[in-house]
């Protein structure tokens, strides 16, 4: 018999980054300035008025990080490529040395004999996009159109896994509703189903662009965050309210990518908030694609209310969470997020793509960071997985957020990801316990 929590031959184990988190040279070589990097120097909105100008300079030290992750066992690393290093104006001239960057960063993967999984974008739009409306307007998608055409056409010999576009809600509801994400506005809902317009309008771009030039083998999918409904109990009427309630908060992105369409419901209760959008937009919307990423972190407890209908229950303000408020402790969602994904989209081969916790961890004592929280919650969540994966959904691989600690948005440097811990003084990095526990994960394939 195997040993207990054994993953299927061949199951892709790997770690996840973002470029602008990990790179630094934020103005180096001709990289244009992102609306990150605006935020991070015109407000006070980023804790501690911390910036992207060096985070974990991964921009000079790839090469090292490249051996740990190599060191630690890592043959799948997932990371994103700046659109404004490519395009610093977002469209335009492209920036020869940004584009000579990511070739040397790509073959220096390789050689380390590391799979690079390459996220078209990661929240770092270039600014001058958003002077011209970012993603309130449609012209983002003709930008973003031919920066995908570019990137796959020159990586696309090496890189053969793709994904179109990070978490869309973050970059859409967090960032124009109002709440707390770059460029950090507060605008109607009208606004905001315009910007989901665009950015799956976008997700079909990056298919359709793998498809004309990835070549032999490419892949492509897209990365998103759904919120996941747990069943407050494994009962039937539980679970009918939480398979419902999966499909009502994630209505914006699956219905129209998997049906080509949007629901009538949510058009009905949209009104005259609805999007607009122009004939043919579904067709690129709904191309085919090879997997879904899913980056999972927590969910929600729902019950069936009246007449069956789901009812979420709140969490009481002593519900166990990581040291990011948002981080409710919710193993459970690595079971039914991948579930509720197959079961009611289809979706055939389902990568994590993004899984870990934010803690604030303290520097290294005697060259060890003892992070047993961060490494217990990611083992109750992989436990969760490995159901999921039991009863036969489709689940292909898992990526750990994160490889290093790095710039973890509006909470700055505070806010540790990493299974590496990164002093950002002196650019060293320190394995924490945590990532010599999955190290061995890695290497013998369960949970240890
Ligand atoms: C999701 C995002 O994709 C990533 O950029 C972020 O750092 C992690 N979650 C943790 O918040």
């Amino acid at each position: 018999m195997n040993p207990p929590y054994t993953f299927p031959r061949n199951f892709v184990w790997g770690f996840a980054t973002a470029a602008p988190q990990i790179e630094g040279a934020a103005f180096e070589d001709g990289k244009g300035e992102s609306i990150w990097d605006r935020v991070a120097h015109t407000t006070d909105r980023i804790h501690n008025h911390d910036t992207l100008d060096v985070a974990c300079d991964h921009y000079h030290l790839y090469k090292t990080d490249f051996a740990l992750m190599r060191k630690l066992g890592a043959k799948h690393y997932r990371l994103s490529l700046a659109w404004p290093r490519i395009y610093p104006q977002g469209r335009g001239a492209v920036n020869q040395k940004g584009v000579d960057f990511y070739h040397r960063l790509i073959d220096s993967m390789l050689a380390h004999g590391i799979t690079p999984w390459v996220t078209m974008f990661h929240w770092d739009l270039p600014q001058a996009l958003e002077d011209e409306g970012g993603w309130r307007v449609r012209g983002v998608a003709e930008a973003f159109a031919t920066y995908a055409d570019t990137i796959v056409r020159e990586y696309g010999d090496r890189v053969k896994n793709w994904i179109t576009l990070n978490e869309i809600v973050c970059f859409t509801r967090l960032a124009y509703g109002g709440i707390d994400k770059a460029p950090f506005t507060n605008e109607g809902e009208k606004v905001v189903n315009q910007t989901y317009h665009h950015a799956i309008l976008c997700h079909g771009h990056g298919v359709r662009a793998v498809r004309e030039h990835g070549g032999r083998g490419a892949r492509v999918g897209l990365t998103d965050n759904p919120t996941v409904p747990i069943p407050l109990s494994e009962t039937k009427e539980d679970i009918a309210a939480a398979r419902t309630a999966f499909i009502q908060n994630n209505t914006r992105i699956f219905e129209p990518i998997f049906h080509g369409r949007y629901a009538t419901d949510y058009l009905r209760k949209a009104g005259a908030d609805r999007p607009i959008w122009e004939k043919g937009d579904f067709d690129l919307i709904s191309l085919p694609t090879d997997f879904l990423g899913l980056n999972l972190y927590t969910g929600e407890f729902v019950r069936a209310g009246k007449g069956g209908r789901p009812e979420v229950v709140p969490f009481t303000p002593n519900y166990p969470c990581a040291d990011s408020p948002w981080l409710k402790l919710v193993p459970e969602a690595l079971y039914w997020g991948p579930r509720w994904a197959s079961e009611i989209y289809g979706a055939k081969a389902i990568y994590i793509t993004e899984n870990g916790a934010g803690y604030d961890d303290q520097p290294p004592v005697n060259g060890e960071v003892l992070d047993v929280h961060r490494r217990n919650y990611v083992r109750a969540c992989l436990k969760e997985l490995h159901r999921a994966i039991q009863e036969k959904v489709l689940v292909k691989g898992y990526f750990l957020w994160s490889f290093m600690d790095n710039f973890e948005w509006q909470d700055g440097y505070n806010r540790r990801f990493g299974v590496v811990y990164t002093d950002f003084v002196t650019q060293k990095r320190t394995p924490k316990l945590s990532a010599q526990w999955y190290s061995r994960v890695m290497a013998e394939n369960r949970l240890v």
